[in-house]
């Protein structure tokens, strides 16, 4: 099967872990007989920098007609002083309206060998794993007005939801938690925000279609605080952008570290967008100690959702368990022993294992 997948690699550590998730993807490819196409396009700051805008034509059109997108990360200190519209963040807020990637999932499961690295203690984060689901293309990341006003004496931000775009998310969320273990938190803040109160009315009604899943409604602040508390209570998440955005970085530190973290922006047909939860990293770009795995465990994300590759995505996640089992680590994560490794060793190790994998599986199989 030949695919053709749209490499967006952005700023800062964002080209360095693509290197990874690319060399990844072709391993799988010649262990499973496929044949995948890359095309690189520019996004954020880079983009910035060769065109003038933070989201190029180019880059949407080959989007529009890609099987799957794979992004790294946008932004950094270069870009911070220009003007709103033309920051690399609204390259990626940009792609991810113009596909109508309104579904942004954010699964939260630690590795084995990494529950002594969360700060946490390991009797809370043991047993962890959770799915948020965050809104995406909507709240206060795209509401108009957003602006000064009053001759800079005052400014206004818009948190605007049409009810059919909390009703499209709102089941997505039922759906997963029925895949899952049949339990959903929607987080909201519903004591004080009329958006969220018709958010809640939503979920209450849409219920009723799913009465095997069990659904709890929680406010974002007191969610904020039982993430890390008590975070084997929670199965699916559902929420607004900006709760959703704020919640799953706290998350990751179940994990171990930020650089753990993938995810996958859909829209219903399963057109997706697939990249790690973290930024482009300023403070450690170029020094090729990032961690690729949030990246490399987002192309298995790919693989799954958008390429119907289950097995691939399988091998994926199993090379990423493997290595950390033998002690492989970034600096990122305070592993107590092993072997601290940079972004091209630790990618240089999934790879190997996908490959052994290949190999001990062709003997048992002669
Ligand atoms: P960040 O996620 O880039 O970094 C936060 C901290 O986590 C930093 O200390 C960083 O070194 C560390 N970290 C993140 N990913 C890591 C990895 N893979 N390996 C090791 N350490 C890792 O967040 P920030 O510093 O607040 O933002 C930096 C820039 O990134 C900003 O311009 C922001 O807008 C942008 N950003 C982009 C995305 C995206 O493209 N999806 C996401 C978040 C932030
Ligand atoms: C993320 C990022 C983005 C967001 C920024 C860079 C626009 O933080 O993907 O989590 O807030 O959605
Ligand atoms: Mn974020």
């Amino acid at each position: 099967m030949n695919k053709q997948i749209i490499l967006l690699p952005g700023d800062g550590i964002g080209k360095e872990i693509m290197e990874s998730a690319k060399y990844v993807l072709n391993t799988v490819a010649s262990e499973f007989g496929h044949r995948f196409t890359f095309h690189s396009h520019a996004i954020g700051g880079d983009a910035i920098d060769q065109y003038g805008t933070p989201l190029p034509d180019d880059t949407i059109n080959a989007c529009e007609q890609a099987d799957a997108i794979l992004l790294g990360a946008v932004g950094g200190k270069k870009w911070e002083a220009l003007p709103g519209n033309i920051r690399p963040e609204q390259g990626l807020l940009g792609i991810r309206k113009k596909l109508g990637l309104f579904a942004n999932l954010r699964p939260i499961q630690g590795f084995a060998p990494l529950l002594h690295a969360s700060p946490l203690k390991e009797e809370v984060v043991n047993g962890s794993d959770i799915l948020i689901i965050r809104e995406l293309t909507g709240g206060l990341y795209f509401g108009k007005p957003s602006e000064r006003i009053k001759d800079g004496k005052a400014v206004v931000d818009t948190l605007y939801y049409e009810r059919s775009e909390m009703e499209r998310i709102v089941e997505k969320a039922f759906e997963s938690a029925r895949l899952r273990r049949k339990h959903l938190t929607s987080v909201d803040k519903a004591n004080v925000l009329e958006s969220s109160r018709l958010w809640r009315e939503v979920v209450n009604e849409k219920s009723k279609e799913y009465p095997d899943v069990t659904v709890e409604h929680m406010l974002v602040d007191a969610a904020a605080m039982k993430l890390i508390t008590a975070p084997t209570q929670f199965d699916v998440i559902v929420t607004e952008n900006l709760f959703g955005d704020i919640l799953s970085d706290e998350a990751s530190v179940l994990t171990g570290s930020l650089g753990m973290l993938p995810s996958a922006s859909i829209r219903s047909d399963g057109v997706g967008l697939y990249e790690p939860v973290h930024g482009s990293a300023p403070d450690i770009a170029g020094k090729g100690i990032a961690n690729p795995l949030g990246m490399i465990l987002s192309a298995a994300l790919m693989l799954r959702h958008s390429l119907q590759m289950e097995e691939e995505a399988n091998e994926i996640e199993e090379a990423v368990r493997a290595c950390l089992e033998q002690g492989y680590h970034t600096a990122d994560l305070s592993v107590k022993n092993g072997k601290q490794v940079g972004t091209k060793e630790m990618t240089e190790a999934v790879v190997e294992n996908i490959t052994t994998k290949s190999v001990s599986d062709s003997i048992c199989s002669t």
